[in-house]
């Protein structure tokens, strides 16, 4: 199948609601990262993602809605916190769990009693969904493990011939994917940090737990993407922490370079200059961690157009939007760390 690009005139956006309408796949900008719809209430259009994306089917995706008022046509039941999120965080990348409702095929929630729902802070996304007329079911719109596409060129990397077509609307905002947020138990909990940080749900809820699997990596995450192996470069990733951190990256870097390697740096712009006979890639500034977010993902495929088989990382803080950014590095890394 040929993918068609498409630019972002009405005319185009129109094409693009008829291919969604039909039963097709189409890539999409979000705030966050590119997705990957199909008519969420259309059991053969969803199942044409798992194959592009070659997803387990038991990970769920998330529906997108334009207006609050279609949340009632894919949940049950709508708590009061759930509509305090809304309230202060859409549209934006914040994704609710709620108890799913009849109309939502089985292959969106992967046999869940649960459908995680979220309206996108980006216009084209917005006008896309509206001009196909119903929500659209979207996971990110890589191939399953690699990581999420921040721009179409990204999409065609990975999807080109797969999909019926992609709508380029530029690079994403955010960079990393919307917080997911079980709504659906006593207490709300965290199960993907992302965009929307846990500070700013407390204010909005009180106390917000974030599902402890995350941090240790040992159990069964209740978010079923999160036990995949995801944001993976194609060369070793480690994590380096602590103090002596750029003093120990430096000696792996000789060391692997001795030993044969192609050896990549991740680092920010601060330090692009440290790490001589690396390929370096600087990911935005420390001092402004959004930046660091909004390039992360562009940065980890850098490292695979370079070739690099090993890659050393440097950490990041783990506040604000740091959380999201340390938990796609430390998957990104197969939690593989050196602590110096
Ligand atoms: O920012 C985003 O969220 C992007 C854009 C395209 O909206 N989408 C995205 O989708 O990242 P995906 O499929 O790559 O990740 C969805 C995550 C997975 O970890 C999945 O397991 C979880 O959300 N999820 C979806 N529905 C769920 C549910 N009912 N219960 C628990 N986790 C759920
Ligand atoms: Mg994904």
């Amino acid at each position: 199948m040929e993918t068609k690009r498409f630019g972002t005139t009405e005319s185009e956006l129109a094409e693009a609601a008829a291919l969604l309408a039909g039963g097709d796949v189409v890539g999409f900008p979000t705030e966050t990262v590119y997705g990957l719809g199909a008519n969420a209430f259309d059991a053969a259009a969803v199942s044409k993602i798992f194959q592009a994306k070659g997803r387990p089917s038991d990970n769920p995706l998330i529906v997108h809605i334009a207006r609050r008022e279609d949340v009632d046509k894919v949940v049950r039941a709508v708590p009061d916190a759930a509509k305090r999120c809304m309230e202060r965080f859409w549209p934006g990348p914040l994704t609710l769990v709620l108890p799913v409702s009849d109309r939502v095929p089985s292959e969106v929630t992967a046999g869940l009693d649960t459908v995680g729902v979220r309206m996108p802070d980006h216009l084209i996304a917005l006008q896309l969904i509206d001009a196909a007329g119903m929500p659209l079911a979207a996971p990110s719109a890589n191939r399953s493990g690699r990581p999420s596409p921040t721009t179409a060129a990204h999409v065609l990397e990975d999807l080109s011939g797969r999909i019926a077509g992609v709508v380029d609307g530029g690079a994403a905002g955010v960079g990393v994917e919307s917080t997911v947020l079980d709504l659906s138990g006593p207490v709300p909990m965290i199960l993907r940090p992302g965009g929307v940080t846990r500070e700013m749900l407390a204010e909005v809820l009180g106390e917000v737990q974030i599902d402890p699997v995350l941090a240790s990596g040992v159990g069964t995450p209740k978010s079923p993407g999160v036990k995949y192996t995801h944001y993976a470069p194609r060369g070793e990733m480690w994590l380096v922490a602590g103090e002596r951190d750029q003093e120990v990256i430096a000696e792996r870097v000789e060391q692997a370079k001795r030993a044969g390697h192609r050896v990549g740096v991740l680092t920010t712009e601060e330090r692009a200059n440290e790490y001589p006979g690396a390929i370096v890639i600087a990911c935005g500034r420390r001092r402004e961690l959004a930046t660091v977010a909004a390039g992360l993902y562009d940065a980890i495929r850098q490292f695979d157009h370079e070739h690099a088989d090993v890659i050393y990382a440097e950490v990041f803080p783990e506040s604000g939007v740091g959380l999201a950014i340390m938990n796609r590095l430390r998957k990104a890394a197969s939690h593989r760390v050196i602590h110096t």
